[in-house]
C-alpha cells in the first residue's frame, strides 16, 4: 500500500456526527441558499439569475465549463439518513464513468462539454402510459427532496453523498406498468462523438456501450431506489452523471447507471454491463455483501473517502445491504451467494 494513504482504524462501521468533516461548509451553503431565499422556492433558476450571487459556488466548484443550477427541494427525508461526510469537490474529482475513461480523474477531464440540454428520457415498454421527458420535465415532473445515502463502490471504497431527486417508483408508477412487466432496464446516452469512451474501446475498458443497468421491478419500486438530479445543492455535474442517473444505496456502486436516456418495463431479465463484460465476477443483484467476496478481494471492509484528499481515509466494516436493512425482504428465500 503507498505511504501517502492515510488509514485510521475504527470499530464501529456505523455513521456519527464524527464521522462529519465538512458538515459546517454543508450547513453554511443551506445557510445561504436560505437567506437567499433558494430553499422551499419552487422552479428552477436560470444560468442567468443565478451568475451573480452563484459565483459564490465558483470557490469550490470543479467544473468551470459546465453549468449547475441551484435546486429546490424539501429535505423530509434526510433525518432518516447519515450526515454527508464526502467534501463535494472529491465526490465529484473521483469517479468511474467509463465513456470518459477509465482513470478516477477522466470522467471531470473529459466530460465538460457534454451537452445536456435538450435532453429526453423515454419511459416505455410493458406500460400503459409511455412517457417522454424532457430536461425542464426531469425536474418538475414529481417533487424534489434530498436523500444522503452510502455510496459503496465494488472496488471497496465508499464515499456519503448528499442526492436530490424522486423515486423511481413514483416515476415508474405514472407510465402505469403492465401486470406483465417484471424487470426494468436502463441505458445511458450513445454518443461516441462526445463520449471518448465511446469511440474508442481502449479508452472505454472493454465495455459494451451504451451502458446497460436492470433491475427486478420490485427492488426499483422500493421506496429507495431514487433518481437523482442533483447533488450538493445543485444539478447534477456530467461526471457524475448529469442530468439524471439512478442511486440504489444497497447495491454496489455500477448499478447505479449515469446519464440515463431509456428506462423500459420489460418481462425479461435485461443484461446488464458489468455482468456482460466479465459474468464470474458482476452478477446481476449486485447486494452490498461483506459475506461474499470478488473473486480477486475482499468485500468485508471498505475505505471511507471522507477527508480534504482523496487519500484521507477511514476503514470500516462493510455493512449487509450497505446499511440498508429495509430491503432485505426482497431477497428473502433467495441465496444472496448463487445470487450476486
Ligand atoms: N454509469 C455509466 N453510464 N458508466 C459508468 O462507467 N460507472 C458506475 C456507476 N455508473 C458507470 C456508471 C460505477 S462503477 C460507479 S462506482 C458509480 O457510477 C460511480 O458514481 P460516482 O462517479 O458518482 O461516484
Amino acid at each position: 500500500m503507498p505511504k501517502f494513504i492515510h488509514l485510521r482504524s475504527k470499530s464501529s462501521s456505523a455513521l456519527s456526527e464524527n464521522d462529519v468533516t465538512d458538515e459546517h461548509v454543508y450547513k453554511n451553503r443551506r445557510t445561504l441558499l436560505k437567506q437567499l431565499g433558494f430553499i422551499g422556492a419552487s422552479g428552477l433558476l436560470s444560468n442567468k439569475a443565478l451568475a451573480g450571487p452563484f459565483d459564490w459556488f465558483k470557490s469550490d466548484d470543479p467544473t468551470p465549463t459546465f453549468k449547475q443550477q441551484a435546486l429546490s427541494f424539501t429535505q423530509s427525508n434526510a433525518k432518516n439518513y447519515p450526515i454527508p461526510s464526502t467534501p463535494e469537490s472529491i465526490a465529484t474529482s473521483y469517479n468511474n464513468f467509463y465513456e470518459f475513461g477509465t482513470a478516477k480523474d477522466d470522467p471531470i477531464k473529459h466530460s465538460q462539454s457534454l451537452s445536456v440540454e435538450p435532453w429526453t428520457l423515454q419511459i416505455d415498454g410493458l406500460v400503459e402510459k409511455p412517457i417522454t421527458l424532457s430536461y425542464d420535465d426531469l425536474f418538475k415532473t414529481l417533487d424534489l427532496e434530498e436523500r444522503i445515502y452510502r455510496l459503496r463502490c465494488v472496488e471497496a471504497w465508499s464515499m456519503v453523498i448528499p442526492w436530490i431527486g424522486f423515486e423511481l417508483g413514483k416515476l415508474i408508477a405514472l407510465a402505469q406498468p403492465l401486470s406483465s412487466a417484471k424487470y426494468v432496464a436502463f441505458s445511458t446516452l450513445l454518443s461516441p462523438e462526445q463520449m471518448r469512451g465511446q469511440r474508442n474501446q481502449f479508452v472505454g475498458g472493454g465495455v459494451e456501450y451504451p451502458y446497460v443497468e436492470g433491475l427486478r421491478l420490485d427492488e426499483a419500486m422500493h421506496p429507495l431506489a431514487f433518481l437523482s438530479v442533483g447533488m450538493y445543492g445543485k444539478t447534477l455535474p456530467p461526471q457524475n452523471g448529469a442530468p439524471i442517473r439512478l442511486v440504489t444505496p444497497w447495491k454496489y456502486g455500477f448499478k447505479s447507471i449515469k446519464s440515463i436516456v431509456k428506462i423500459s418495463l420489460t418481462d425479461k431479465m435485461p443484461p446488464t454491463s458489468w455482468n456482460r463484460l466479465i459474468p464470474s465476477e458482476y452478477g446481476f443483484y449486485a447486494n452490498v455483501n461483506p459475506t461474499v467476496d470478488h473473486p480477486r478481494w475482499s468485500q468485508a471492509r471498505e475505505r471511507r473517502i471522507e477527508g480534504s484528499s482523496v487519500f484521507d481515509q477511514e476503514r470500516v466494516n462493510t455493512q449487509m445491504f450497505n446499511g440498508y436493512p429495509e430491503v432485505a425482504d426482497l431477497y428473502k428465500n433467495m441465496d444472496l451467494r448463487k445470487f450476486y
